[in-house]
């Protein structure tokens, strides 16, 4: 009776533990938010706006992007998506319908979020004022606009799975790793790309000649940061002011208010850490 007691007990904890995890933390998911910069893309810039509710303009050599409401509105937003839409959409890239998604949607890193991370953010999304907000159509070039050919974009470039931690790294190292590859999704600007908008992985993080704007992204590997001491750098990523008094350009000045400047000491540690274990890459010439 007494064994018989103490299993049934165990059952009871076992099941309370995953409920608490597959019921997700709402708490956490708007931690993990700030980590990715979600709401930068998906609020229009204009006072007043309503975060999340979509219609900020993203420019890219191949035209204008606009992303879409993200909030629970049934119509307007993700109201009749299902956990599993959610996690198709980060993961794999696809939308419910099984269309693709354009990779301005950097679904190439948020691929490695983990399923515990995804389901916070899910959780968190679905606690968001519903907006009735209609999502806009993106204006792009021809041929760029033809959501089919992102199907052999995503055959050349793009490598689902979720992030593993490399066992030869200390644990500060791997979770700054996450942090910048996963949620931060640093490399989508901080590395160059071919002329199919491919990222070279051999310079990750070594800098791009023309970022999202068209302006020159620093390379964040030793070769250049080297310079910089821990100190400086955590200042840079929490004020966005140099060690030279300058101020960062507004493209990384929004990563600094969306995100670097949200993270706990201790993540901004471990992307400091992260970034002095990288191999350094000199800068590619012009
Ligand atoms: C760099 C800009 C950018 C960031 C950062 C970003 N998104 Fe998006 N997102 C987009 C764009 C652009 C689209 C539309 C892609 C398309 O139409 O193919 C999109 C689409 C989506 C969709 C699909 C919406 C729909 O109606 O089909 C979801 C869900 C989504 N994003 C969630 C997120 C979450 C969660 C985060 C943070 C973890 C995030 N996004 C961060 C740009 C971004
Ligand atoms: C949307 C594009 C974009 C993203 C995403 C981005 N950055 Fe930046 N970053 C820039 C640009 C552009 C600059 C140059 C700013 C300037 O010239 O003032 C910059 C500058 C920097 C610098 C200063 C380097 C130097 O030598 O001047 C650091 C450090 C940095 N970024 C770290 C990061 C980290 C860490 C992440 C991820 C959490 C990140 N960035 C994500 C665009 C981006």
């Amino acid at each position: 009776m007494r064994a018989c007691c103490a299993a049934a007990l165990g059952l009871l904890l076992a099941a309370a533990h995953s409920g608490a995890f597959a019921q997700g933390d709402a708490k956490r998911g708007a931690y993990l938010a700030k980590a990715a910069g979600c709401v930068g893309c998906h609020t229009e810039v204009k006072k007043d706006a309503t975060p999340y509710a979509g219609g900020r303009a993203l420019k890219t050599p191949f035209g204008t992007f606009y992303g879409p409401n993200i909030t629970p509105h049934p119509s307007a937003g993700l109201g009749r998506w299902s956990e599993a839409d959610f996690v198709r959409a980060l993961r794999l890239g696809l939308r419910p319908d099984g269309a693709h998604y354009f990779p301005a949607f950097p679904y190439p890193s948020f691929t490695r979020i983990g399923d515990s991370d995804l389901r916070d953010l899910w959780v968190y999304l679905r606690t968001l004022p519903p907006s009735a907000r209609p999502n806009q159509a993106h204006d792009l070039r021809f041929p760029f606009g033809w959501r089919f050919l992102v199907a052999g974009w995503k055959w050349l470039f793009f490598s689902p799975g979720v992030f593993a931690a490399d066992p030869k790294r200390t644990l500060l190292v791997a979770r700054g790793a996450y942090l910048v590859e996963a949620l931060g999704h640093c490399g989508e600007c901080h590395t160059a790309r071919n002329f199919l908008g491919g990222l070279k992985h051999d310079r990750f993080l070594a800098g791009a000649a023309k970022g999202p704007d068209g302006d020159r992204v620093p390379n964040l590997t030793p070769a250049r940061l080297k310079k910089w001491s821990d100190g400086e750098l955590k200042g840079f990523l929490q004020t966005g002011l140099t060690p030279d008094g300058d101020v960062a350009a507004e493209t990384m000045g929004e990563v600094i208010r969306n995100t670097t400047g949200e993270l706990t000491s201790e993540d901004l540690a471990a992307v400091i850490a992260y970034l002095r274990s990288l191999p350094a890459i000199a800068d590619e010439p012009d």
